[in-house]
């Protein structure tokens, strides 16, 4: 099976294409390895999936509609586009840059998969369409109000997928992520955050906000099982583990196994973009591809302190 995933030097794009690539799938990777954060660590995931006999890489703009077309060459049974302008905070400095990466880069592959005609297509949307609401757990269901930018293109994703689905028959999947962590995370999210800083970190929210947790682990079964499931039209699927956790309790787990003792907490006000809550239900995507098991929070810390530890070594 050739797969194509674009966003493979970001987090869950390395993490997906490692895993897929050690079960015998053939990996087509495309990232620009932009500056959004530390590429060292993008130029470190490349040099790991390079390894791979069977895998490939493209350094080019999403937007470089040309360039992604001749891709397309390569017949792919399926595309898992998870490139895009993240995070929620720098959408207030970089609005642009959203509707560059998040809505053309869209765009472009959804097209590329229509004239190409590729049967299954999986991308990535975001817990951060749901906006702030006060029922939980949040459903596939509920009605969607994006607070900012990055929400907001997400959502424009979901609409498109839609529409390609309404006019050209494509198989379409979008999975609303609720912050993933995990092993190779991201440097801007907050537990890679907390664990890279050395003397000062701020506390938004006075550390009053709760996330959903997902482990990068379970992310990779649940797209595997995805994969090899039959869909027809297009889904939506919230990707989360349904137990939401405040802040101050990740530190605290955190804390068990790294030794943050000389670090001091700023606590400061709510960033205007950043959602309270996030808890999702996932009813759906566990009676879909039957994945019950999601790992708690707890094992998922010691998992990603244990290889911090080790990755610092090196
Ligand atoms: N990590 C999370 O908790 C989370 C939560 C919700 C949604 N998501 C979504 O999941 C996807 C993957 O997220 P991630 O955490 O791995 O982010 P990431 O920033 O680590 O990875 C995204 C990768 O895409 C690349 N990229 C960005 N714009 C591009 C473009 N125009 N052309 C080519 N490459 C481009 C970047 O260089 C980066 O390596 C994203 O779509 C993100 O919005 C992630």
């Amino acid at each position: 099976m050739k797969i194509l995933i674009t966003g493979s030097c970001g987090f869950i794009g390395f993490n997906l294409s490692l895993f897929l690539l050690r079960k015998g799938y053939k990996i087509y990777g495309i990232d620009n390895i932009n500056n959004y954060y530390d590429v060292k660590i993008k130029y470190k995931r490349l040099k790991i999936l390079k390894k791979f006999k069977l895998f490939k890489f493209y350094k080019f703009n999403l937007e470089d509609e040309k360039k992604l077309i001749k891709i397309f060459k390569n017949k792919f049974d399926a595309v898992i586009h998870l490139a895009a302008q993240a995070g929620v905070r720098y959408s207030i400095s970089n609005p642009k840059k959203y509707i560059q990466s998040n809505v053309l880069g869209f765009f472009n592959i959804l097209n590329a998969c229509r004239l190409k005609n590729v049967k299954k297509i999986l991308y990535a949307s975001s817990s951060s369409v749901y906006g702030d609401k006060k029922k939980f757990p949040l459903k596939e269901t509920d009605i969607i109000n994006p607070k900012n930018l990055y929400g907001l293109t997400k959502k424009n994703n979901e609409e498109m997928a839609e529409i390609f689905k309404n006019f050209y028959n494509l198989n379409l999947i979008g999975l609303r992520f609720f912050t993933v962590y995990g092993e190779y995370g991201r440097p801007d999210m907050f537990m890679m955050k907390y664990l890279n800083s050395k003397k000062f970190f701020d506390l938004y929210n006075y550390g009053n906000h709760y996330r959903d947790f997902t482990y990068i682990k379970d992310v990779n079964e649940i797209i595997l099982k995805l994969l090899n499931k039959r869909n027809r039209g297009h889904l939506i699927l919230n990707i989360c583990s349904n137990k939401t956790i405040k802040i101050t309790k990740i530190i605290y787990e955190i804390n068990k196994y790294v030794n943050k003792k000389n670090l001091h907490i700023n606590k400061i006000n709510l960033q205007k973009a950043d959602v309270v809550k996030t808890h999702g239900q996932n009813k759906k995507v566990k009676e879909l591809t039957n994945f019950k098991n999601f790992t708690s929070i707890k094992s998922g810390i010691k998992f990603l302190t244990d290889w911090y530890k080790e990755d610092m070594k090196n």
